[in-house]
């Protein structure tokens, strides 16, 4: 098995999972922390080494304000009751996006949750909050200012905005887009998609898509190992 396993998630469908119920968006996103939760206690026993969520992209902005708050108080209070036991687990937090648009008091609990967990390396756990990959490719290009190699970029985005290359993306809700969501890191990336809402994922849908992973050969451009290479 691979040393390294990085999943990214697109956790779409708590909104639509709430109004199916009769239930706010706001109740979806409660509901959605809990399959975080189910997902990062999960993640480590499918080989997992690195796991990316998408929880608040910087078009998600533009969403009511009464929803932008409910989420980021629930982020908060997310990394509040669940740090310290991330922490102990020996998950590696830490987050990607914009930082300053965030509410201070979430921008400190993350800062330190972060902090805390600097030493850990069962598993590193990646929020994108304010996050928008297409802006994280145009900044490291304005910070390498030149005409620069495929490493320069990978190397400047990852210090950057960046996460290292992606093996598997998830996306739930029945979408199949990427959404301004690690666009580069993604280049070779396994695509799986699923009709549930993410509030439904369970540790089963994450076994569902590392199966499948695992059966699908990953060439990176190349040709298939066992065939012959004719010159
Ligand atoms: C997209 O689905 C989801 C979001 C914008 C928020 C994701 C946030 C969580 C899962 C909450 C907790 C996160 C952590 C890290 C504790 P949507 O609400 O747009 O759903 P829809 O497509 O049905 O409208």
């Amino acid at each position: 098995m691979q040393s390294r396993f990085h999943v990214a998630i697109i956790m779409d469908g708590n909104g639509r999972w709430g109004q199916r119920r009769g239930l706010s968006r706001s109740e979806g996103h409660l509901a959605g922390a809990e399959a975080v939760r189910r997902t990062v206690e999960a993640a480590p026993n499918f080989g997992v080494t690195a796991l990316t969520l998408f929880a608040f992209s910087s078009a998600n902005w533009r969403r009511p304000e009464g929803e932008v708050n409910a989420l980021m108080a629930l982020l908060r209070d997310y990394l509040l009751s669940d740090g310290p036991k991330l922490v102990e687990s020996g998950v590696r937090l830490h987050m990607l996006g914009r930082r300053d648009r965030l509410p201070p008091e979430l921008a400190d609990q993350v800062a330190q949750v972060e902090a805390a967990s600097a030493a850990n390396a069962k598993l590193t756990v990646r929020i994108a909050l304010d996050y928008s990959s297409r802006e994280a490719i145009a900044q490291a290009a304005v910070t390498l200012g030149r005409a620069a190699s495929l490493d320069a970029f990978d190397a400047i985005i990852d210090a950057g905005q960046g996460c290292g290359p992606v093996d598997l993306m998830i996306r739930t809700g029945g979408e199949k887009r990427l959404s301004d969501f690690l666009l580069w890191e993604c280049a070779y990336a396994e695509l799986w998609f699923t009709e549930r809402m993410w509030p439904e994922f369970e540790a089963s849908d994450l076994a569902d898509a590392v199966c499948d992973f695992r059966r699908r050969e990953r060439t990176f451009g190349a040709v298939p190992a066992a065939e012959p290479c004719a010159a």
